[in-house]
């Protein structure tokens, strides 16, 4: 089955018009996007997320929209946009699932769950300890911790508490039910697989479910870390934001950074993604702790 990773792979914008390849006898149609409608397009992905599209990924931005724009029988870029602008919040949302890029994977970056494990029985005391996934995609984040907490604290119900969130929907639906494609769980251990999973059989031969007492660790929201009303209550034990800063500018990087700062605890940890080297704008905010994780530069 193809992943949704894998069906937003570009394929090669088509120059004509109107192209038809009798051998596969499915009339294609090539839509006009002119600069100006990518530009227009990055306003306007950038007003509702934050996130600053480079002009390369004009042919990226195409490929991800057209299937959308033949579905609704538009007749070029143009339309569509005029489209997103005045329909109602749902299309907003359709745009947004469109254009975001969810790869991920289990245990991605493995040593920030080491530095986990440690991190939470060192903070542990009487009261649960609470990680916000901030950019969970499609789960594999999120449950990555909550198996971290499980294999850590040597229980099935460990005193961690995980909160998960994403801007795109379809990948939040994905990771609340907790359902991959064998592929997905493969790079994990045996033991990891047989503890953590549960495998399909029948019509869910070929797919892993998450085990409930993994799932019941975690909480999913929707979140867009670049509006304002982030629905998180402080005093985290970590937070997780890795791969989503490099879609933002610096100045919305550093005004997230800035508003992640009062919901850590004092001793509590950021963890962000392998290129994300961001901190130079937040010095006074963060100071780096170890490789790609950071502690509050007050604590
Ligand atoms: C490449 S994935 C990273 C997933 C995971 N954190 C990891 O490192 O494997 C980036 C995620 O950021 C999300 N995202 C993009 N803009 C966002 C925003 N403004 N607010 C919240 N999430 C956003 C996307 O929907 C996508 O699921």
């Amino acid at each position: 089955m193809m992943t949704r990773a894998q069906a937003k792979i570009d394929p090669i914008i088509l120059q004509q018009p109107t192209v038809t390849d009798e051998s596969l006898g499915t009339p294609f149609r090539a839509y006009e996007f002119s600069d100006a409608d990518f530009r227009r397009l990055k306003k306007m992905i950038f007003d509702y997320a934050g996130i600053s599209l480079n002009d390369n990924k004009k042919p990226m931005a195409y490929s991800r929209l057209t299937k959308r724009i033949r579905q609704l029988g538009h007749a070029n870029f143009r339309e569509y946009l005029d489209f997103v602008e005045h329909a109602d919040s749902e299309e907003h949302v359709r745009f947004i699932n469109a254009l975001t890029t969810n790869l991920t994977y289990f245990f991605r970056e493995a040593h920030h769950f080491t530095i986990l494990s440690e991190h939470l029985l060192k903070l542990y005391r009487d009261e649960p300890l609470t990680v916000w996934s901030a950019a969970c995609s499609t789960g594999e984040e999120p449950y990555s911790i909550a198996m971290a907490a499980i294999e850590a604290f040597g229980s099935d119900a460990p005193p961690v508490r995980i909160i998960a969130s994403d801007l795109d929907t379809d990948a939040l639906a994905a990771a609340k039910r907790g359902v991959y494609a064998l592929d997905k769980v493969a790079s994990l251990t045996p033991q990891r697989l047989k503890r953590f999973f549960l495998k399909g059989a029948g019509d869910q031969a070929g797919f892993a479910r998450i085990r409930p007492q993994v799932q019941r660790m975690v909480e999913f929201h929707q979140v867009n870390l670049h509006e304002d009303n982030w629905p998180i209550e402080g005093n985290l034990a970590a937070i997780f934001c890795r791969n989503v800063m490099i879609y933002f500018n610096k100045e919305t990087q550093t005004k997230i950074l800035d508003r992640f700062a009062p919901l850590l605890r004092r001793d509590g940890l950021l963890f962000a993604g392998h290129s994300e080297n961001f901190f130079y704008n937040a010095r006074d905010t963060f100071r780096i702790r170890g490789k790609t994780v950071y502690e509050l530069a007050s604590s």
